[in-house]
């Protein structure tokens, strides 16, 4: 078996675990029913008007590190999709923004999050909701599928990030938005505090730094990238959790604090409609017209693409 098998065998077993604890009446992430579990990661995620939007399971069920909804600006008719949509808050809160005309997707791997979250639509009663089981780096769903892609502290959880990030494109409409909440490092930390540390926030597989992040999304393919932190952590939020790894905590204070954050990750998958081997993207196409037909400059079509319009655009 494989390293990447092997660690995804992990997460699948510790949130099928996460799910079966909620189902229990246990406690998760944002509306946990026990402060004993509450952590500084997932908590206080979501305002008095969303948790109002979702069944309190689903809030119980919250393990994400940011509030991409609020973040992501969905308008009304889109399609969005949720890479690791766990029990399902972030999927019925985008189904609201987007409403009966558009429709929010969920992609979750393990079975015991998945049957979660269809308990979670059942009890919303929304329509426009559908989970998809399977991998976040091979997304089941064609190209130039999806308006939006959301996702909330999955994506650190990957061991093949870059493939991630291809597939996002790859499912992305032109012009489709990127908008993502995950964990990164800030700087450079000693490599066993670092691995306590991600233990600690969950990132099972290693955070990105913020560089890294830009850079993989570059290399997919992706423009505007921006990365914007939302909430820094302290080495008195992992205090208790890297006391039990051994650890003097006041002496590897300075090698924590301010190195971890939750971001808000934004970038866009190129208007352009010429396909990849034309090399050129947007600055053929941009911007593309309302109705996607005039999106190329003759010259530049000729040059990118002498076969022609149809096949460009
Ligand atoms: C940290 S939880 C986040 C859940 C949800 N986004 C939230 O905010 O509550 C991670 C979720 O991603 C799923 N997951 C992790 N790695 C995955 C992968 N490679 N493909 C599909 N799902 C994955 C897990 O099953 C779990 O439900």
């Amino acid at each position: 078996m494989s390293a990447t098998h092997d660690l995804k065998e992990l997460v699948r077993g510790r949130y099928g675990e996460a799910a079966s604890r909620v189902r229990a009446g246990g406690c998760c992430g944002s509306g946990a029913a026990s402060p004993s579990c509450c952590d500084p990661i997932t908590s206080n995620l979501y305002d008095a008007a969303q948790a109002g939007e979702v069944p309190d399971v689903a809030l119980q069920a919250s393990l994400g590190c940011g509030n991409p909804t609020a973040l992501a600006e969905l308008e009304t008719g889109e399609t969005v999709l949720d890479l690791g949509s766990g029990g399902g808050i972030d999927v019925i809160l985008s189904a609201r923004r987007v409403g009966p005309s558009g429709m929010a997707y969920g992609l979750d791997m393990t079975d015991e999050m998945l049957s979660l979250a269809e308990e979670n639509k059942r009890r919303s009663g929304l329509a426009n909701v559908t989970f998809l089981k399977g991998e976040i780096e091979s997304i089941p769903l064609p190209d130039n599928a999806v308006d939006v892609i959301i996702s909330n502290c999955v994506i650190n959880l990957s061991g093949d990030k870059d493939k991630v990030l291809k597939e996002a494109l790859r499912v992305l409409k032109p012009g489709g938005r990127f908008a993502v909440s995950d964990v990164v490092v800030r700087g450079e930390v000693p490599p066993a505090v670092r691995r306590s540390m991600e233990l600690w926030v969950g990132c099972i597989a290693g955070a990105l730094s913020e560089e890294d992040y830009r850079a993989k999304l570059a290399a997919a393919g992706f423009e505007g990238i921006d990365v914007e932190i939302t909430r820094v952590y302290g080495a008195d939020d992992a205090r208790a959790f890297l006391a039990s790894e051994g650890m003097d905590v006041d002496a590897v204070a300075k090698d924590v604090d301010g190195k971890f954050a939750s971001a808000f990750i934004r970038a866009a998958k190129p208007a352009s409609c010429c396909p990849p081997e034309a090399g050129i993207r947007s600055a053929c196409c941009a911007p593309a017209s309302a109705d996607g037909t005039s999106c190329c400059a003759p010259a530049a079509m000729a040059t990118a693409n002498p076969a022609g319009k149809a096949t460009c655009c």
